[in-house]
Parts: C-alpha cells; structure tokens; sequence
C-alpha cells in the first residue's frame, strides 16, 4: 500500500502523530515531509529515523517541484501539519504565514488533485473562529473571525480546501482543535516555555491580566481524533476537536508552579500580547457522535507527564534554548528558513 505523506512531521503535533500511526498500525508507511524551520526538529523523532516504515524528506510545501516529486510517486494521504504556528511571531512578522499556511496548502491541494490523492486532511485551528465571551462554545458552524495574522492565514487555508472540495470534489476534510500540550513541544508556546523557565528558576511571562482563557488537550488524543478523522472523516466536512479542559492562564500558571514546588513570585504580569483573543472554548460533540472519540487524558494526569517528560530531556531543552540543534541541521542540509 502507498505511504501517507505526513507534512510537517518535525514539529510538536507532527512528530507525536507519525509515532501513533507507526505504534498503532503495523500496515502503514509514512513519508515526513518537512523544511525544518525553527520548529522543526529531528530529534523529535530520532527514536524512529531507522524504522523501516518510516522515510524523511526535506521540502518546503510550498516548493511545488519538490511536493509535485514527492506526490507523484504514489501516496494514499496527505495528512497536513505544516505550518507557521506560533501567534507572537505572525504579529511580528506575518510573511512566512502567509507562504506556508496559505501558499503551501495550496500547493499541496493541487498535487492532491493533479495526482489524484485519495485523502487529505487539514489539520486546524480553533482560533480560526476569533475570540468567545464568557460563555458559548465554538461549534463548526460558528463563523470564520480570525483576529491574528496566524489564524487569519489558517482560516484562508481552511477556505482554500473548502473552495477544492466543492469545485474539484477533491475529497478533503479539516480538524478545528484547541490548544494542545504534552512532549516535544517547542518553548515558545505557554506550557513548555513555563515549565522550561521554571525549571531553571527564571520567571513567567504572563501576558495581561492571566484571565484569557483556553481549552487545553493532550497531544496524544488529538493524535487519536486526527487519525480517525483521516481515515473515516465524511468528505468535506469539519471536525472541531477539543479537551473539554477550560483554563485561565493564571490557573494553568499556578498549577505549574505547584506541580514544580515553586514560588509565585516567579510571576511576571507583562504586556498583553496585541489582539489577544480572551477565551477559547470547543464543542467538540460531532466527532464524539460520528466518530466515537472522546478525550480520554484528564488534564493534570496529563500535565503532571508533561513536566516529567521536560525534566527527564534535558539535553533536548539546552539544545532547542541555545539553538544548537539548528546548527547541527544546517550543517546537514544548508542554511535552514526560520
Ligand atoms: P510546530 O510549529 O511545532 O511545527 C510545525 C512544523 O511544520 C515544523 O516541523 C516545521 O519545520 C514545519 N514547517 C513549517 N513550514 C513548513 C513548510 N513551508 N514546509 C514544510 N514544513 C514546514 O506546530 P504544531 O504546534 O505541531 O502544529 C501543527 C499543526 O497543528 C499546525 O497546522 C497548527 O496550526 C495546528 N494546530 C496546533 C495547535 C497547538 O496547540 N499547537 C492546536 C491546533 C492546531
Ligand atoms: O487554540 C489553538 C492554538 O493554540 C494553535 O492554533 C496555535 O498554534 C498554538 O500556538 C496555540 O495558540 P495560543 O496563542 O493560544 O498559544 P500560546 O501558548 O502562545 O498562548 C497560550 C495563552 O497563554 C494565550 O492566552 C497567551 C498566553 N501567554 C503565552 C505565552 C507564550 C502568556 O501569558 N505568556 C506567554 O509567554
């Protein structure tokens, strides 16, 4: 059988589905296709670079020549995690956003077309939904409203496998998730750059008044949703995907603070983050009613496993905070995008 095409595989969500789908299923081969920007990591999968049914590429999804070669040879999905990912950065710069997330799914859906892929999935965001008061819940109908030029970029590429599904009947279908945490997440996102701070007694950056709140799931069972809505998902239609798991960041922040044993006077109320959305929340019944998942992982189980798994990598964390890795790459394979 043709092998998935997995883009985006070096990343944190990435890397934790290709190492899913190779443990639960002894069938399937996966291609990671990946450019390893900054987020991009080898060693996320290190354990797994020898296994035999697993082969990296190194390509840009917006490199039609390179996804064209890749395509061509015969693949039965492409599953696509590629993307600029991190909100702080698109408000600093939204250039490579717009290449990746909506150039790049582009280019993928007309190799899906051009060569007649039996699958593809686009893994997204809640955040394309914009920003919720204190009650209500984002369901897969609730309008497109993306306030960053991250979820802006996402929602166009949303659009763009909608518009193919309904003019080409390219049979595609998207996965709306919320925020996710566990292992091999980089440090810049909230929980890991936390739990990396505190482990080396250095404070927290929250951004406003900590009170902005978001859904938290563990990484594995979005892995778990994700693989079934690839492979039993109905052709152009949306699945949200969440963790039932509302937290305001202050909670979060004090809950890693004990699960750590340290003070709050690590605490550090910063500037907000411009455009900060106040409060994410996922209805998240339709792939319960279809497709029989639930979030399984309760949260401070998960949580408590997460900082375990930071203390128990620390050359992975020295090497993403002084960005040795980077160079080790770039001595594979030329100067890296960042
Ligand atoms: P990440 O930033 O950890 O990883 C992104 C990966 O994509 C990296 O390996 C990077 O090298 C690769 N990449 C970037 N640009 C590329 C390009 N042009 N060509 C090929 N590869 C490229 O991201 P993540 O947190 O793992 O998120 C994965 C996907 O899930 C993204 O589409 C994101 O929007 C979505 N998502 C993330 C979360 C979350 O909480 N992290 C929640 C919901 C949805
Ligand atoms: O909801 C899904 C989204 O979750 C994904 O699409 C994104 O790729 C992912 O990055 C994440 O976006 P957020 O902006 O919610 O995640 P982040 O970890 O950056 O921030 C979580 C919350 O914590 C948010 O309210 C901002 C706040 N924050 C974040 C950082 C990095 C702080 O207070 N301090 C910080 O230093």
């Amino acid at each position: 059988m043709d092998p998935v095409l997995v883009t985006g595989g070096c990343g944190f969500i990435g890397s934790n589905f290709i190492r899913y789908l190779l443990t639960t299923d002894p069938e399937i081969s996966v291609i990671n296709f990946d450019q390893l920007t900054y987020a991009g990591n080898l060693a996320n999968l290190a354990d797994l670079a020898d296994h035999p049914r697993y082969r990296f590429v190194h390509g840009d999804i917006a490199d039609r020549t390179a996804v064209r070669r890749v395509v061509s040879a015969g693949v039965r999905a492409i599953l696509n995690f590629a993307a600029e990912s991190h909100v702080d950065r698109s408000i600093h710069d939204s250039s490579p956003f717009i290449r990746t997330n909506v150039l790049g799914t582009q280019v993928l859906l007309d190799a899906a077309r051009e060569f007649g892929v039996p699958r593809f999935l686009q893994v997204s965001t809640d955040e394309v939904y914009g920003s919720l008061g204190e009650t209500g819940l984002f369901t897969e109908e609730t309008p497109l409203a993306p306030n960053s030029p991250y979820s802006a970029s996402k929602a166009a590429g949303d659009l763009l496998v909608r518009s193919y599904v309904h003019t080409f009947k390219l049979p595609a279908v998207i996965t709306r998730c919320s925020n996710n945490y566990g292992p091999y997440q980089f440090p810049e996102k909230l929980i890991p750059l936390f739990i990396t701070n505190l482990l080396a007694d250095q404070p927290v950056p929250v951004y406003g008044d900590g009170l902005n709140v978001r859904d938290w799931i563990h990484v594995r069972d979005h892995c778990a949703a994700l693989d079934l809505v690839w492979r039993h998902g109905r052709v152009g239609e949306v699945y949200n995907i969440g963790g039932r798991c509302e937290k305001t960041n202050l909670e979060l922040t004090y809950t890693l603070l004990d699960i750590l044993n340290k003070p709050r006077s690590l605490i550090r109320f910063v500037k907000d983050r411009p455009g900060h959305d106040r409060r994410y929340a996922i209805d998240c019944s339709k792939i319960e009613r279809e497709l029989g998942w639930r979030p399984r992982i309760p949260f401070i189980e998960g949580l408590r496993e997460t900082v375990q798994w930071y203390i128990d990598h620390p050359e992975w964390v020295a090497s993403i905070r002084t960005g040795e890795y980077l160079r080790y790459y770039e001595k594979q394979y030329g100067r890296l995008a960042c």
